[in-house]
């Protein structure tokens, strides 16, 4: 049986992730800047009679060996676990639907590494369903449902027209940023991933904040220098910690000589910024000459 819709899900990168505060509710209030990359899993629905959502198939782009031959776990979370399934539960019940959902879901971001994908295939769930369903002008609803599965979430229910955006209060808030060019990158994935809770557990709230100020404007002009000056990570340090990889894959990003390196939020992915398309695909290539974990290129989802 076939399916109703498509629908691309695309990573992320943090350029700038500060921890404001400790919240009573165990989250941090944060202010990061995210920006949608072109590297995207893909998700297909189809709406079903029957109440349950069922994921039918998930797997990995272009097949698990790749992953698995490059020492990266590849086992997806048990249907019950997986943030897709969840989003579509809450779907249902929140608007009220009668039916349930067949999903399929092929990956091509590394889970567990600070690039968003779980994040985003739940945000592209809800987009989904709510055009399948006629409910896509609920914007207020589908804000919240995606708030509440996730504070990376609601960044991704925007992607196709929002590239970029400053996100505050424990990531939900989010306030659309211009972006003046497109930027170009070698993202590396190690063979070992960290988990969000504890890397966050591990971090510790500046006395005196980064300011985000520069890298908004960099980001606007397009000012590739002022950027790679402005990019910044509180998480880096207690992921360090946790993860030897981390270090280990930001010193061989350094190598391939980029403007700049840095991890993406709560890792274990990192990334490199290049000056443009060649500098990042020649980089790429030495990257991908490592034994362990993968490396890809890629640029601003759109625009520019
Ligand atoms: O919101 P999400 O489920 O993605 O967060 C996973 C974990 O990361 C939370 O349980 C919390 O420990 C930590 N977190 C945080 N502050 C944030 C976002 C996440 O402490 N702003």
């Amino acid at each position: 049986m076939g399916f109703e819709l498509r629908i691309n899900a695309p990573a992320k990168l943090n350029l700038h992730l500060e921890l404001l505060g400790k919240r009573a509710d165990g989250y941090h209030e944060l202010e990061t800047v995210m920006l949608a990359i072109d590297r995207h899993d893909v998700l297909e629905i189809a709406r079903q009679p029957e109440p349950t959502v069922d994921l039918v198939d998930a797997g990995w782009i272009p097949h698990r060996r790749m992953w698995t031959d490059r020492g990266i776990d590849a086992e997806l979370p048990p249907a019950s676990d997986n943030l897709v399934c969840r989003a579509l539960e809450r779907f249902r019940d929140g608007f009220g639907i009668r039916g349930g959902f067949r999903v399929r879901l092929q990956k091509a971001i590394p889970a567990a590494a600070g690039l968003g994908g779980a994040s985003s295939d739940a945000a592209k769930a809800l987009v989904g369903a709510a055009r399948l369903h006629g409910l896509d002008h609920h914007r207020t609803g589908l804000r919240k449902l995606a708030g509440e599965i996730g504070s990376d979430v609601p960044f991704f229910l925007d992607t196709d027209r929002t590239f970029a955006a400053l996100a505050t209060g424990r990531g939900e808030v989010l306030r659309p940023l211009p972006v003046g060019g497109r930027l170009w990158f070698v993202v590396s994935y190690p063979p070992a991933g960290l988990s969000t809770g504890v890397v966050y557990a591990r971090s510790q709230v500046p006395v005196r904040p980064r300011s985000v100020a520069p890298l908004i404007d960099a980001l606007a002009r397009g000012n590739l220098q002022q950027l790679a000056k402005s990019l910044f990570n509180r998480l880096q340090e207690p992921a360090t910690m946790l993860c030897p990889w981390v270090d280990r894959l930001l010193a061989r990003l350094r190598a391939v000589a980029p403007l700049a390196v840095m991890m993406s939020g709560s890792g274990s992915a990192c990334f490199a910024l290049f000056p443009d398309r060649r500098t990042a695909v020649r980089g790429a290539k030495r990257m991908q000459g490592m034994q362990d974990g993968i490396s890809f290129v890629a640029a601003t989802a759109c625009g520019g």
